[in-house]
C-alpha cells in the first residue's frame, strides 16, 4: 500500500455515536479542523546511502525532512528510567500471576521511541539466553536481516545482534532504534509502510478498511506472541476486524500457543502485550475510531515551523500533555478531556488490580489443591485452563499503556471475563478467591527495580546513555 500524506477532513459518522454521547461531550461535530495548513511533503530529491542491513537511517534524513526529524529527536526527553514507575511494585500481583516468565522479574514504564535499543539491553529481563526476537519492535534492522538471512535470525542471541549493530563498540547509542523505515517507505519517507512481515499477515484481507497513519502503530502496539516453531512475534489473528481480546485467546487457543508453563500448577501460560491498537480499533473500534481518528491525530499533532510549514510532529506524546491540541481539538467536543481521561483511568486502576489480586489468590489456591491431588484430570484440566485464560484477560488490560483511557467499556469486558471464568474455578476448587486476601498473604517484597547490573551491557557501558536525562520529560511522564 502506498499513497502521499495528505490529512483530510473526515465525515463524521454521528449516528455511530448517538444515544453514547455521555455527560462530558458536548456534541459530535465533523473531525475538528485545528485551523493550521495541512503538513505534506514530497519524496526526496536524493536517496541516501543505506546501512549495512539495507536501511536508511533516521539521521540520514535530517537534511531533506529537518522538522520530522528535529522533532523526532525530541523523543530524548522521554528518557528512561529516570521517572518511570516499577510496575511490580504497584502492582505486585503480576509476580505471583508472571511467575517463570520474564515480565514478572523486571517491568517498567517504557519510555521514548528513540529509547529502546538501551531499554532493551538495560532491564533486568534481558539475559545471555534472550533471543533476537525483542528487537521486532525496536528497530528496523531485524526485519532486513531476517528477509536476507530467514527466520533463523529470531533465534540467534540477542546481545551478539546488538554488537553486530554497534559494529563491536558496544555503544547502543550507536544503533538504529525505532526509525522512519519502521513506519515508512526505506527510500521515501513522504510515504507510510508497515514494515513487519506477520503484522502485513494478521491484517488481511480487510488491511485498507483502517487508515495506514494507526496501522504503522499497530504493529509494535498490539499483542503477540513468540512462535515456538520459528522464534517469529506472531499476531493472534487473521484479519483486522478481528482483532479483540476475546478473539486473539481463542486465536491463540486453536493454534496450541505457550509461552511459558507455569511450574506449581502446570498451566499453559499466554503473555499479553500492549494491545493499543485493538482497544482502538479491535472488532467496531471505540467511539474516536468510528469519528475517524487515528493513533497520530491523537498522538502526533499538527505543529508549524517558523517558515509557516506544517509538519506532523514526531514526538509522541499524550495528547494530555499537548496545550494547542486539546483547545484547537478535543475541547471543541470533550468539555475537560483531562477530568474524564483520569476517571476511567481510576475506573480502570481499581478494577484491574481487584481482577490481578484475586486471580493471584486463585492460583494460590489451586497451587494448594495440586500439591494435595485433590482434583480428577477432567477437574484439573479445567482448572489450569481456567488460570491460562483468567490470567489472559487480566493481562490485557493490565498491559496496555493507555491505562483505560482508549476504550473503557473493553476494559470492563475484559475483567468480566476474567471475573467470570474465576467464579467458574472458584466452584471446581470449592474456596472462594477474594482479592482482600492477596495485600496480607501474597504481597511481595519488591521495591527496586532490578536493573541488571552483572548482566553484559550493564558492566560494558554503564555510561552508554547519550540521551539527555533531563527532568521535563520525568515530570511529563512521571508516575501517576
Ligand atoms: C517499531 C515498533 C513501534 C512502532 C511502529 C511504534 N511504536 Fe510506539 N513504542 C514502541 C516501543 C518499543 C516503545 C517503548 C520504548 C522504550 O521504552 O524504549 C514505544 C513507546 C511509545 C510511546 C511512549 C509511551 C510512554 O509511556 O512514554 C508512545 C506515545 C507511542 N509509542 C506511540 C506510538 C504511535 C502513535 C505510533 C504510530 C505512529 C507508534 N508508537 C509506533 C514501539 C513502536
Ligand atoms: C512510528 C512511526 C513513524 C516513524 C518512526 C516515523 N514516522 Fe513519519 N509519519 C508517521 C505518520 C503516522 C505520519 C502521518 C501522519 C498523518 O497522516 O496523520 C508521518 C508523516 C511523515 C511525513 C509527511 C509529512 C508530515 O509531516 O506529515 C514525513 C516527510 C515523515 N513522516 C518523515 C519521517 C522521517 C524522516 C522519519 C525518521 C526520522 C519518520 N518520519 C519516522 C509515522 C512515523
Ligand atoms: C482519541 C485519541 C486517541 C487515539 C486515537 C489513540 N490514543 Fe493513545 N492515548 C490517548 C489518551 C487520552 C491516552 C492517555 C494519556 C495519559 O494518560 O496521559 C493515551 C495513551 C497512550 C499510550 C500511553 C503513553 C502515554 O503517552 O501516556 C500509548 C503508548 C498510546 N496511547 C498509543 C496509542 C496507539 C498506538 C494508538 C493507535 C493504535 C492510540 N494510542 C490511539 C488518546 C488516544
Ligand atoms: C467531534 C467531537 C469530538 C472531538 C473533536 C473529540 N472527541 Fe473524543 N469523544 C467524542 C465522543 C462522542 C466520545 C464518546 C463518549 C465518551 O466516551 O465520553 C469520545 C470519547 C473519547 C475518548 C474515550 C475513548 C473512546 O471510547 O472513544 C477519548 C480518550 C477521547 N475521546 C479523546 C479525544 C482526544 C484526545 C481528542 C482530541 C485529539 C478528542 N477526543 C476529540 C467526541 C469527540
Amino acid at each position: 500500500m502506498k499513497h502521499k500524506l495528505t490529512k483530510k477532513a473526515v465525515t463524521c459518522m454521528c449516528v455511530l455515536a448517538i444515544g453514547v454521547v455521555s455527560v462530558g461531550v458536548y456534541a459530535c461535530a465533523p473531525k475538528a479542523n485545528t485551523g493550521v495548513p495541512t503538513p505534506s511533503a514530497s519524496s526526496p530529491s536524493y536517496i541516501p546511502e543505506a546501512n549495512k542491513y539495507g536501511v536508511i537511517t533516521a539521521e540520514s534524513w535530517a537534511d531533506q525532512y529537518p522538522d520530522q526529524y528535529a522533532s523526532y529527536l525530541e523523543n530524548n526527553k522521554n528518557t528512561w528510567p529516570e521517572g518511570k514507575a516499577n510496575k511490580l511494585e504497584l502492582y505486585p500481583e503480576m509476580i505471583t500471576l508472571g511467575k517463570g516468565y520474564g515480565y514478572a522479574k523486571f517491568f517498567s514504564e517504557p519510555g521514548g521511541h528513540t529509547s529502546s535499543i538501551y531499554t532493551t539491553t538495560h532491564n533486568g529481563r534481558i539475559t545471555e539466553k534472550t533471543k533476537t526476537q525483542c528487537l521486532a519492535c525496536k528497530t528496523p534492522n531485524v526485519h532486513y536481516q531476517v528477509a536476507a538471512e530467514g527466520n533463523d535470525v529470531w533465534k540467534t542471541n540477542l546481545y551478539q545482534t546488538v554488537d553486530d549493530y554497534t559494529d563491536g563498540t558496544k555503544d547502543v547509542s550507536q544503533a538504529e532504534g525505532i526509525s522512519c523505515a519502521n513506519c515508512h517507505e526505506n527510500n521515501d519517507p513522504s510515504s507510510l509502510a508497515i514494515l513487519r512481515a506477520d503484522w502485513k499477515r494478521a491484517l488481511g484481507a480487510n488491511a485498507d478498511k483502517v487508515p495506514e497513519s494507526a496501522e504503522v502503530c499497530g504493529q509494535c502496539h498490539c499483542d503477540y506472541s513468540m512462535n515456538a516453531q520459528t522464534g517469529e512475534p506472531t499476531s493472534p489473528y487473521d484479519d483486522v476486524t478481528e482483532m479483540t481480546p476475546d478473539n486473539a485467546l481463542q486465536w491463540y487457543d486453536n493454534h496450541n500457543f505457550v509461552d511459558w508453563t507455569y511450574e506449581s500448577t502446570g498451566a499453559k501460560m499466554i503473555s499479553v502485550r500492549h494491545s493499543e491498537f485493538e482497544y482502538n480499533y479491535g472488532g467496531e473500534g471505540n467511539h474516536m475510531a468510528q469519528l475517524g481518528y487515528t493513533c497520530a491525530d491523537c498522538h502526533m499533532a499538527t505543529e508549524v515551523d517558523d517558515q509557516g510549514n506544517a509538519y506532523t510532529s514526531h514526538y509522541w506524546i499524550s495528547p494530555l500533555d499537548n496545550e494547542e491540541l486539546l483547545k484547537n481539538d478535543c475541547n471543541t467536543c470533550h468539555k475537560d478531556l483531562k477530568a474524564e481521561v483520569q476517571a476511567k483511568q481510576d475506573e480502570w486502576k481499581t478494577m484491574t488490580q481487584n481482577a490481578g489480586q484475586r486471580a493471584s489468590v486463585y492460583v494460590k489456591n489451586l497451587e494448594k489443591a495440586v500439591a494435595a491431588g485433590s482434583l480428577n484430570d477432567e477437574q484439573l484440566a479445567r482448572a489450569q485452563y481456567i488460570q491460562r485464560a483468567a490470567t489472559f484477560y487480566w493481562n490485557s488490560s493490565f498491559a496496555e499503556n493507555s491505562k483505560g483511557a482508549h476504550n473503557i467499556s473493553l476494559f470492563r469486558h475484559v475483567i468480566d471475563q476474567c471475573n467470570t471464568l474465576l467464579d467458574e474455578g472458584d466452584q471446581i476448587l470449592g474456596v472462594t478467591s477474594d482479592a482482600k486476601d492477596f495485600q496480607s498473604e501474597y504481597n511481595p517484597d519488591v521495591n527496586t527495580l532490578d536493573f541488571g547490573s552483572d548482566h553484559y551491557y550493564n558492566q560494558q557501558d554503564p555510561e552508554t546513555a547519550t540521551q539527555d536525562y533531563g527532568t521535563e520529560a520525568a515530570q511529563k511522564y512521571g508516575n501517576q
